[in-house]
C-alpha cells in the first residue's frame, strides 16, 4: 500500500485520513502536536476496517517522523476560522505552523507532492513552498475544488437536479474575492447561462463565495471539514493515480493570466509530478478584472508574511 502523510489531525486532517483509508487509496500517517489524539483517532479509524471492509493502515503520532516516506503530504495543521474572523486574521498564527510543517516535510518526505489546506490558503501554500524549497509545481493548494463543489451543490439545489451532472469552476484566491465562472460551469455539458437567468446565477455565485462563512455561522464553533477533507482526498487520488485530472487548485503562476510570483486558484492538470500544466482560459474583461482583484488580495497577504519574517 502507498503512503500519505497528513500534518494536523484535527477535523479536516482526520476526515481526509478517514476518506483516504476507507476508499483504500493509501496507508495514512497523521502527525499532530496534540499528544495521544492522533494515535487515538488512527486506532478508531483502523477499527472501521473489519466493519466496512478496508485494510489500509492508519497511524497517528505526535512525532513528525511518522510521515517518513510519504508520497503525498497534506498540510491541515492550523487554526480554523472562528465566526466574525477574517481569513487574514489567521495569518500570523498559521505562518509559524506552516513553516514548521514545511520543515518536517523537507526532512521526512523530501520527495513528496504537497497539498496545502491551511488558511489563508493561497498564502500558506506559498509559505510551505518557500520553506520546503520544493519546485512550485510540487506544492499545490486545495481550495478551488471545494469552492467549485460548493457552487455545484447550489446549482444542483436550484435546478433540483443531480449534483452528479454538475461541473462548476471557481477560480481566484480562497476568500471573499474568489471568482465563480458560470460560463465554464455546466450541467452535463449545458452551460449554466442556458439554464438560469443572470439574477439566479448571481445569487448562487454569492452563496458559493460565502460558502465557508455560511457553515462557520451554522456550526457556531469550528469550520467545515467533510467537503474540505474530501476535496483534499480527491487531489491525493489524482496524484497517486497520476490521472492528470483538470481541477481548480492554488498554483504558482509565472505569467499565466498576466500574473506572476503568486499562488492563485486556476485550472490545472494534476498528476504524479504535481502540476503538469496550467490551463489558461480565455476570460472576458469582467472575469479577468475579478481574477486580478483576487490576486491583489493574495499578494497583500504574501507581502504581510514577508514583513513578519
Ligand atoms: N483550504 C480550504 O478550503 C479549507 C477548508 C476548511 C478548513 N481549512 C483550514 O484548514 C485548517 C484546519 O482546519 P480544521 O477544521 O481541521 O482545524 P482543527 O482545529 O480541527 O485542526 C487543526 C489541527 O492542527 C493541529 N496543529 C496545530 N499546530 C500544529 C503543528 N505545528 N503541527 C501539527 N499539527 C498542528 C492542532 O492540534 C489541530 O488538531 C485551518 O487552517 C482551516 O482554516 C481550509
Amino acid at each position: 500500500m502507498r503512503k500519505v502523510g497528513i500534518i494536523g489531525g484535527g477535523n479536516v486532517g482526520a476526515t481526509c485520513a478517514y476518506q483516504l483509508a476507507s476508499r483504500g487509496v493509501a496507508d495514512v500517517a497523521v502527525f499532530d502536536i496534540a499528544e495521544g489524539v492522533p494515535a487515538g483517532k488512527a486506532l478508531d479509524m483502523t477499527q472501521v476496517g473489519p466493519v466496512l471492509g478496508f485494510d489500509a493502515r492508519v497511524t497517528g503520532s505526535h512525532d513528525p517522523a511518522v510521515i517518513a516516506g510519504s508520497e503525498v503530504v497534506v498540510v491541515t495543521a492550523g487554526f480554523p476560522r472562528k465566526p466574525g474572523m477574517d481569513r487574514m486574521d489567521l495569518l500570523k498564527k498559521n505562518v509559524e505552523i506552516a513553516r514548521a510543517s514545511g520543515q518536517h516535510i523537507k526532512r521526512y518526505a523530501p520527495d513528496a507532492i504537497v497539498i496545502v489546506v491551511t488558511n489563508p490558503l493561497d498564502v500558506m501554500t506559498w509559505v510551505v513552498q518557500q520553506t520546503t524549497g520544493f519546485a512550485p509545481e510540487r506544492v499545490v493548494g486545495m481550495a478551488g475544488l471545494l469552492d467549485s463543489a460548493r457552487f455545484a451543490t447550489f446549482i444542483a439545489m436550484e435546478l433540483k437536479c443531480s449534483p452528479l451532472d454538475v461541473r462548476a469552476m471557481v477560480l481566484g484566491g480562497h476568500g471573499d474575492t474568489m471568482v465563480p465562472l458560470p460560463r465554464f460551469s455546466t450541467v452535463n455539458g449545458v452551460p449554466l447561462p442556458e439554464l438560469l437567468p443572470p439574477e439566479a446565477i448571481q445569487r448562487l455565485s454569492d452563496r458559493a463565495r460565502n460558502g465557508g462563512a455560511e457553515i462557520v455561522k451554522l456550526l457556531g464553533t469550528g469550520s467545515a471539514y467533510y467537503a474540505p477533507g474530501a476535496s483534499a482526498c480527491a487531489m491525493v487520488e489524482a496524484v497517486l493515480g497520476d490521472t492528470n485530472r483538470l481541477l481548480a487548485c492554488s498554483t504558482w503562476l509565472s505569467g499565466q493570466y498576466g500574473l506572476k510570483d503568486i499562488y492563485l486558484g486556476v485550472p490545472i492538470h494534476l498528476g504524479s509530478k504535481g502540476v503538469t500544466r496550467v490551463v489558461e482560459l480565455k476570460l472576458d474583461a469582467a472575469e479577468l478584472t475579478a481574477l486580478k482583484a483576487s490576486a491583489a488580495s493574495v499578494a497583500k497577504g504574501i507581502a504581510e508574511v514577508k514583513l513578519l519574517a
